[in-house]
Formats: structure tokens, sequence, C-alpha cells
């Protein structure tokens, strides 16, 4: 018997964000600047982390209550140990209609296969440039568009579903608007640009580095011909368009110039077992001690729809300047983005 739990603004309890390692082997300049994550920079230490059979159980409860979604995160998830194993686990849970995955890429054409036969659906594949010099400066480890692509195309071959993430900062990868529409279109890749959002507390934002929808978009229209699509599903977070008389989508993610809060049904837990209810929201709830001292399924079952119901964040509609220099920040490679 499912219950329904709302939070403080009415919104139900649908997906669940879970990263499983804070880790990642790409060091991008607008999450994990190379600088501020140097070689002693302090990761979880192993006892931290979340064991899979404790995410299973924390999954199953929290599909209980509502989620019909998970999407597993990093840092890099797939640095993680035997994920596919984890994904199993998961795709065991009844009640759950989709596993995703949001990664750079560069281990799937190892790990493709595996995954798929464990249960999951899809994989979102982080790529902002096809540029190899570019490319390998914004990741921060000089490394090439070929490895990306790589895994792209061994996600397709193993049947996962494709989506393209492109985070785009002013005067860093606008030239790559284009290029990147081109070739997704081209080999039937739905792209989603993502306004550069300000995450944390290393990553230098300014709103003067963010290019929106809007902009992108007139960019666009100056070279395909777009028309609207309605959302795969309530509370989407891309608002999507078809290039016409295609069956391509292409997307963008406007966290900053037309916030989605009102529809926000999302829940995140961090590798080390923290709920947030807000990516811009650093001040977590510990499930994984509580989990460790022996609580039941029950307790934690209620532990997590109390604090669904206290929820009242939307961060996105009513950022300005200053609650931007006063949060207390999260990093995006700890949140899973
Ligand atoms: P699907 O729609 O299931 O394919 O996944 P998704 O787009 O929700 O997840 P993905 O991990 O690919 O995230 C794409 C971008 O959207 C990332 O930059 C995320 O940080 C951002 N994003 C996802 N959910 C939220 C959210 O609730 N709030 C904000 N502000 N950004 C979000
Ligand atoms: N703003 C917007 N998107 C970001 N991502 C990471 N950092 C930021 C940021 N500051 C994106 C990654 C990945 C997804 C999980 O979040 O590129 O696609
Ligand atoms: Fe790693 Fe993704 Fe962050 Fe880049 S955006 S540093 S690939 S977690
Ligand atoms: Fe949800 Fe917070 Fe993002 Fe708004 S800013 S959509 S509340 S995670």
């Amino acid at each position: 018997e499912k219950t329904i739990i709302k939070d403080k603004l009415n919104r139900p309890l649908h997906d669940l964000r879970i990263s499983v390692i804070d880790r990642c082997n790409f060091r991008c300049q607008y999450c994990m600047p190379a600088d501020k994550f140097g070689p002693d920079f302090v990761f979880l230490p192993k006892t931290a982390l979340l064991s899979y059979e404790e995410i299973e159980r924390l999954a199953r409860i929290f599909v209980n209550i509502g989620v019909e979604k998970i999407r597993l995160t990093g840092g890099e998830p797939l640095l993680r140990k035997d994920l596919p194993v984890l994904v199993k686990k998961l795709s065991t849970i009844d009640g759950l209609k989709d596993i995703g995955l949001t990664t750079n890429g560069v281990l799937l054409p190892k790990l493709a296969v595996k995954l798929k036969e464990a249960g999951l659906k899809r994989v979102n594949v982080s790529l902002d440039s096809l540029n190899d010099e570019l490319f390998g400066n914004i990741n921060g480890r000089g490394i090439g568009v070929k490895p990306v692509l790589e895994g792209i195309e061994a996600a397709k071959q193993a049947g996962l579903g494709v989506k393209i993430n492109m985070v785009v900062k002013k005067g860093l990868n606008d030239t790559e608007i284009i290029p990147m529409a081109e070739y997704c279109k081209n080999n039937g890749l739905e792209l989603r640009y993502i306004e550069f959002m300000d995450v944390g507390a290393t990553n230098g934002w300014k709103m003067d580095d963010v290019i929106t929808k809007k902009q992108i978009f007139e960019m666009l229209k100056e070279h395909f011909e777009l028309e609207p699509v309605d959302p795969h599903y309530f509370g989407e977070v891309a608002k999507l368009y078809r290039y016409k008389e295609t069956d391509v989508n292409v997307g963008f993610i406007t966290s900053v110039s037309e916030s989605f809060c009102s529809s926000c049904t999302r829940s995140r837990l961090s590798a080390n077992g923290q709920i947030f209810t807000c990516l811009f929201n650093g001040n977590g709830h510990d499930i994984r001690n509580f989990m460790r001292n022996g609580a039941t399924d029950e307790e934690l079952s209620n532990r997590i729809a109390e604090i669904w119901n206290g929820r009242d964040d939307r961060y996105s509609d009513e950022r300005t300047a200053e609650t931007y220099k006063n949060r207390k920040k999260i990093e995006m490679s700890y949140i899973g983005g």
C-alpha cells in the first residue's frame, strides 16, 4: 500500500537522485575546479559511503512512499566499484519505473552492457564541447572528446537511452552551441543545454557568466526550425523542442532564467547517507547513522516522510544576489546535481 506524501508547497515526492561517490576522474571548471579539488582534497572515506545493501534498503522505503524514478549520480558514479551490482538490486524494486544514470561517459565502453543487463534504462552523458583542446581545458584533465563519444556509442549499442548534457558558460564554450546541436541532431541524440548554475562555493559563479535559454534559442533559430514538444513526464526538468521533420529533440535546463521549483519532486541522497531537499540547500538530514544505529524500516520511512513534509525549498525561484551570498552552500560533486 503506497502512501502519498507532500511537502509544504504541496509537491509530491517522485524522484530520488542517489549520489554513489563524491570522486570524479574529471575536474570540470564549473563543478570541481582543479585548483580547489587538488591532490590533497579529502574525499569521503569508504566507511562513510552507504553500502549497496544500505542504498537498496533506503531506495525500497523511498519507493514505498512515492518515488517512481531513481537517478544515480556522483561525482562520477561509474568510479564506484561494481556499480551494475547496485543497479541490479534496484531493478528488483516493485513500483520503480525508471533507473537512470548521469555520467561523463568515459567508462561506458567498459560498463554499458553490464549496466543494461542489470536493468539500467537510460544514461545522460555530459559533453560541453566537440573541440579536443577546449574540452580538455573545461574538464581540467586534458581529456579529449573521443573517449566520451566512444562512451556514447557504447551506450547506444547496449540499448540504453542516451541524452547529452552541455553546460554553457559565457566566453568558455558558447562557440560550441551550434556544433553540438549539429552533431547531436545528426546522431539522433537529445541535447540539453544547461544554464550555468551557482551550485557550491568553488566555481566562481557570476550572473554575467550565464547564457540563457532565450539567447541559445535565438542562435539555434538561425540554423534550424524548431517546434515545442510536450514533456516526457510531469515535472521534467528540461523544456523540449523538436527539429522539424525529424524525431530528434533538443532541450533547455533553465534553472537560472526560468526556474522550475513549483514542480520539483526531487529528493537527493548523498553518498554518505544525508538527505537533501534542494540542490541549493546545504542543510542535509542524516539518515545513515540513524539506520546504522538500528532504526527499523518503519522508523526510517517516518523519518524520510517527516523530512519531506517539512520541505519548503524553492531556491531558484528566489535566487538573488543576496541569497547567492548568504546561503550555506553545497558542492555539486557531493550532491550529484
Ligand atoms: P532526466 O530528465 O531523468 O533525463 O534527468 P535530469 O535532467 O533531471 O538529470 P541530469 O542529472 O541529467 O541533470 C541535468 C541538469 O539538470 C544538471 O545540471 C542538474 O544539476 C540539473 N537539475 C536536475 N534536477 C534539478 C533540480 O531539481 N533543480 C535544479 N536547479 N537543477 C536540476
Ligand atoms: N551548473 C550547471 N550544471 C552543472 N553540472 C555540474 N555543475 C554544474 C553547474 N555549476 C552538470 C554536469 C552534469 C550534471 C549532473 O550537472 O555537467 O551534466
Ligand atoms: Fe565530474 Fe561531472 Fe563534475 Fe565534471 S560535472 S567534475 S564529470 S562530476
Ligand atoms: Fe528543486 Fe531546489 Fe532545484 Fe528548485 S532549486 S528545482 S527546489 S532542487
